[in-house]
């Protein structure tokens, strides 16, 4: 069995508090990692022998990140969409529409192959584990191709068949929330472990959503929801009522919100990238934070709302626009995605977990935010193996 050993770490953020610290901060410390695993945490004096050894130079090292909301299968290109808005256009979701017409009709390879470049930018940039849902294909069989290569890059697929109602069942979404709940769900859902709703004015309302929701988990799939992204609405609570892992954007909230939340195992998770690209006000993270509601941090990386696949620029947004404090921010973007995504065996650094980590550029945490849009991230190492 060969070891790794990753030595003369400055800063160790772990994720793993005994103490009161929720980075679980080490100083001066080495982690030994042995069939991808981690298998040991400690200070580096005391660091066992291995048979490979990087030195990390007095640098920091964070858990990978984990980016539990991302849209990667999808052609074509919305950058005049983008433009429109920087001169003032609101954003209304109505241009997810023009990426199903360009995703249907594309092949599986350029699918593909979109989802593998995006997958390989967002690794670079320290992702280690990354959410992909489907929601451009919105037919049985785009739907289900749509999960087939996602699958290809991730172990946590969500079926999004509730993204809008397509054009062709405009004026009859009862019609297309059956379609959804029977012959898609059913060829989705060998390829998928989550559902999730656009639960939205113009999307899916309560009613539609819950019945999806109920069909994907009689299914076996687990429950993630978009809600209150573009005004208030009734998606947050419906999340918590049906037990979600996770309600994502949580943008516009009600006191009630807020409560129903700080009671629950769901997670908050806040998608600050998608507020800066339709130029919206940001989701009061210190709110959340301060009822004690768990929040985690994910880049939403789609063609429309948010097109980037750095962590490292929403971790910088949520600590300048959300008042999240610098160690909130990574917590948020490491075990907060973990928490979306009811993993435990990623976003933390302690024996028994995957050996997925970054090396910085930087002797501490606090240069994600301090330092926004460097390419800090000198290494990155992915269930112990060295990537590109
Ligand atoms: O999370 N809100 C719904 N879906 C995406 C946007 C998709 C798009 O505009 O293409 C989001 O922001
Ligand atoms: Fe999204």
């Amino acid at each position: 069995m060969s070891s790794l050993l990753v030595d003369d770490i400055g800063e160790l953020v772990t994720n793993s508090a005994d103490s009161g610290d929720p980075l679980g901060i080490r100083r001066q410390a080495a982690v030994l990692i042995e069939e991808g695993r981690v298998a040991w945490v400690g200070p580096s004096r005391y660091a066992p022998a291995a048979d490979r050894r990087i030195d990390a130079g007095g640098a920091a090292v964070l858990p990978g990140f984990v980016d539990s909301h991302a849209h990667l299968v999808f052609a074509g290109d919305r950058a005049a969409e983008f433009a429109a808005r920087m001169a003032g256009e609101p954003y209304t979701g109505g241009g997810i529409r023009t990426t199903v017409g360009a995703t249907r009709a594309a092949s599986d390879g350029a699918l593909r192959a979109t989802v593998g470049r995006l997958r390989t930018e967002a690794l670079r940039q320290g992702t280690t584990t990354m959410e992909i849902k489907s929601g451009y294909g919105l037919t049985v069989a785009d739907e289900a191709r749509s999960l087939r290569i996602a699958a290809e890059f991730s172990a946590d697929t969500t079926f999004l068949g509730a993204h809008v109602v397509p054009t062709e069942y405009a004026d009859r979404p009862d019609d297309y929330v059956s379609l959804v709940c029977g012959p898609m769900l059913a060829a989705a859902a060998p390829h998928a472990r989550w559902i999730d709703v656009f639960c939205e004015r113009g999307a899916f309302d309560a009613d539609h959503a819950r019945a999806i929701l109920a069909c994907g988990q009689a299914a076996g799939l687990g429950v993630r929801l978009h809600a209150n992204q573009l005004g208030p609405g009734p998606g947050v609570r419906l999340g918590v009522e049906l037990g979600a892992a996770s309600v994502d954007h949580c943008t516009h909230l009600a006191d009630a919100d807020v409560d129903a939340l700080a009671g629950s195992a769901t997670v908050a998770t806040l998608l600050p990238g998608a507020e800066f690209s339709t130029r919206s006000p940001y989701p009061d993270a210190r709110r959340l934070l301060d009822a004690g509601v768990t929040v985690a941090l994910a880049t939403d990386c789609n063609p429309g709302s948010s097109y980037t696949s750095s962590m490292s620029f929403c971790l910088a947004l949520a600590v300048r626009e959300m008042r999240m404090t610098p160690a909130e921010a990574v917590w948020a973007a490491t075990a907060g995605g973990a928490r979306a995504l009811r993993r435990d065996d990623v976003g933390a650094l302690r024996p028994g977990a995957r050996a997925d980590l970054m090396i910085l550029d930087a002797p501490s945490h606090l240069h994600l935010a301090y330092r926004p849009g460097v390419p800090l991230i000198r290494q990155v190492l992915h269930n112990g193996v060295p990537q590109c």
